[in-house]
């Protein structure tokens, strides 16, 4: 079993991606982490709690991170037109007594990284912040950390929140440039990938059919997060699964395949958030350039 720590801003495919890392027996996850972006921080731990609630997985704890940038800054909007007003599509979850821990994110990763000297994967589906304070704080856990995987940046193609930059790297653009000039080893599953990993309508209403309050739950966030990308991205058919992806290569790195480059990212002007990838055979960051599709049981690059 691996062990990961899975950092979010649940989010509607952040809550598919915590249900399929919950479901995954190659997985053992230690803790998952909270940030802004999708929804405020605070919203984004209510999500994960109810989530995990409902995932009958309420033994996971949960460290909340800070509303604030790597640089201090106040955040941008929350993505209420993707995500909805509480993040998750407006999907009504049962509430919770379930709350983050006293810890929070950035002592949680550093704890947890000693802890599990270079036997932890970090999967960031949200914005740096929380891991670029953990290694601002201990720069020792650069060389600890097995492994990052983060949906984020768009190498070869045009952003999603702006015409320059992904929306998770736009989140805190200082916090990802820290991050891929540190020197740790990361793979970064961006647009490039996520936008031809699709989920289809078709799927929801298996899930509707099936009843659960699991899948209930799931149909109805994704009912709204799909209403948005057909208005967004007709073209797509569907909506991305971006960061179940990051899980997915997490079990098998075999979905999808690399190449290695130096990122760097502008942190101003009118292409703040834009990734830029240089290959680099030295380089930390392994890019993903194609993804693995199956559709009818056919196998595709
Ligand atoms: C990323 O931004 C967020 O909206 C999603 O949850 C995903 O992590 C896609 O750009
Ligand atoms: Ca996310």
């Amino acid at each position: 079993m691996k062990n990961v720590i899975l950092d979010v801003d649940t989010g509607v495919d952040d809550a598919l991606a915590i249900a399929y890392a919950v479901h995954s027996p190659e997985l053992n996850i230690l803790g998952i982490t909270t940030t802004f972006g999708n929804t405020s921080v605070m919203e984004a731990t209510r999500n994960t709690c109810q989530l995990l609630q409902v995932l009958d997985a309420e033994e996971i704890p949960v460290f909340q991170g800070v509303e604030e940038t790597f640089a201090g800054h106040v955040p941008a909007d929350k993505a209420t037109w993707i995500h909805g007003e509480n993040g998750i599509g407006d999907a009504q979850l049962p509430s919770t007594d379930k709350q983050a821990e006293d810890m929070g994110a950035r002592d949680f990763i550093i704890s947890a990284v000693r802890n599990y000297p270079k036997d932890i994967t970090i999967l960031t589906t949200a914005n740096q912040g929380n891991l670029a304070r953990a290694i601002e704080k201990d720069p020792e856990i650069v060389n600890l950390v097995q492994e990052v995987i983060h949906m984020g940046g768009a190498i070869n193609v045009p952003g999603n929140i702006t015409p320059y930059a992904e929306a998770n790297v736009y989140h805190d653009a200082e916090a990802a440039q820290f991050i891929f000039q540190s020197g740790i080893p990361i793979t970064l599953v961006g647009l490039d990938v996520t936008l031809k990993t699709l989920l289809r309508r078709s799927v929801l209403d298996e899930w509707k059919e099936r009843d659960t309050l699991l899948s209930r739950a799931l149909a109805d966030m994704c009912h709204f997060y799909m209403d948005a990308y057909a208005k967004v991205e007709p073209e797509l058919n569907g909506c991305a699964l971006h960061d179940p992806l990051v899980v997915g290569v997490a079990i098998d790195s075999s979905f999808v395949k690399t190449k290695t480059m130096t990122v760097n990212v502008k942190t101003e002007g009118a292409e703040k958030g834009q990734s830029v990838g240089v290959e680099n055979q030295d380089g930390n960051v392994k890019v993903t350039s194609v993804a693995l599709i199956i559709t009818n049981n056919k196998k595709c690059w």
